[in-house]
């Protein structure tokens, strides 16, 4: 099992280590090897991927990514900001595919926002197109018109093939699920969006079991925290997808509980917590670690095949919440509280 260990920068570094404790601990034959990203590779290299990153990414089976970014970056030219790095690596491994699950452990029903009896046993897929629609169309950019005005542009656009490729990911996602996908759009303004449906609407010919619905982004955003419960497989585009799962990370209790996985046609996948890097807890020891562990599961699952010890790491994790332990961004009363490296040996020991 040949896996690059990406760390990036703010609490990445502190989250990776908990889900390596993890991932060591199953005693299987690892290869690893780390490697900067983001504001890490440009410290280093002057790039947010060097080129021996992506070589070495691309030589691997699975990439295991903590987070990338932080304030200093922030001014740096956009090819230089760690975020670049991160579009960069995705689409050169052409992972379109983002798998965004946001399941609420029982235990947690307590920690969400929302009224427990909404989110109890939620169980929603997220499908997120990666590598296409407004983060990389072209023409973008920054210019001067002739009356002196500046103006910002960029481009939301999707070929056929894209949104058709990333339908079929949902679909047989939804077939050993409920059988149930809700295609999210702006199909009433946007184009690009009008296209996606109609593509989708001819992809589910191909699967008659499954049953498709579609909902305007608007709607969807603010269904998913009314009654989230009505959604199975949620498809939808890559700007669309980034600000929905940041909302439905709530319904599990926090952001810190959401993995992912980008996979390309092969399986071969980059895993990553949802979130950023949280400059704003950085260095602390206080990061929940869960959303990183979490996404080892399903880089076991789904580029190594390993169903077994995906669950293993699941019920371990299931297993230290019903222990109690929780970082400060889950924490309730009653709860101990405690530290990321803590949490990473308490899901190591329940392992
Ligand atoms: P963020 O997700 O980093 O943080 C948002 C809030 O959630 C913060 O208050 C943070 O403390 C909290 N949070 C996030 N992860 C947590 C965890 N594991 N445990 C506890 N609390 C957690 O989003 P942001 O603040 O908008 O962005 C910060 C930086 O991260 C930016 O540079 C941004 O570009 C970058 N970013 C990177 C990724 C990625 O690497 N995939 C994703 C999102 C944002
Ligand atoms: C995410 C992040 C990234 C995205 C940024 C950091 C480029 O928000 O992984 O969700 O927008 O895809
Ligand atoms: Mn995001």
């Amino acid at each position: 099992m040949k896996i690059a260990v990406l760390p990036g920068d703010g609490i990445g570094p502190e989250i990776v280590a908990q889900a390596l404790k993890v991932l060591k601990a199953l005693n299987l034959k690892l290869d690893l090897k780390e490697a900067p990203i983001g504001g890490a590779g440009y410290d280093a290299e002057g790039d947010p991927l060097p080129d021996s990153t992506l070589k070495l990414a691309q030589e691997s089976d699975a990439v295991l990514l903590g987070a990338v970014g932080g304030w200093q970056y922030d001014t740096l030219p956009r090819d230089k900001r760690p975020e670049r790095g991160l579009l960069r690596i995705r689409k050169e491994l052409n992972l379109f595919a983002n798998l965004r699950p946001a399941l609420l452990y029982d235990e947690l029903a307590d920690a969400s926002t929302l009224k427990p009896e909404v989110v109890s046993g939620l169980d929603i897929m997220i499908v997120r197109e990666l590598t296409g629609d407004i983060y990389f169309g072209q023409p973008r950019g920054i210019s001067t018109l002739p009356n002196g005005e500046r103006e910002g542009i960029n481009t939301m656009r999707y070929t056929e093939s894209e949104i058709r490729r990333i339908g079929h990911v949902a679909f047989n996602i939804a077939m050993k699920r409920n059988k149930k996908v809700c295609s999210v759009d702006k199909a009433n303004v946007l184009e690009t969006t009008e296209l996606w449906r109609q593509v989708m609407i001819e992809v589910a010919k191909e699967y008659p079991e499954v049953e498709l619905s579609h909902m305007y982004v608007d709607n969807a955003a603010m269904q998913l925290v009314r009654a989230p419960k009505q959604f199975d497989v949620m498809v939808t585009g890559n700007i669309f997808g980034d600000i929905l799962s940041d909302e439905a990370s709530m319904l599990t209790g926090s952001i810190g509980m959401l993995p992912s996985a980008s996979l390309d046609a092969n399986n071969k996948g980059m895993y990553e917590p949802s979130h950023g890097s949280a400059p704003d807890i950085a260095g602390k020891d206080i990061a929940n670690p869960l959303a990183t562990i979490l996404s080892v599961a399903m880089m076991l699952r789904y580029t190594f095949n390993d169903e077994a010890n995906a669950v293993r790491i699941e019920n371990a994790v299931k297993k230290t919440l019903s222990q109690g332990y929780r970082t400060g961004d889950i924490y309730t009363e009653g709860c101990k509280r405690v530290k990321c490296s803590e949490m990473g040996d308490a899901v190591t020991a329940a392992l």
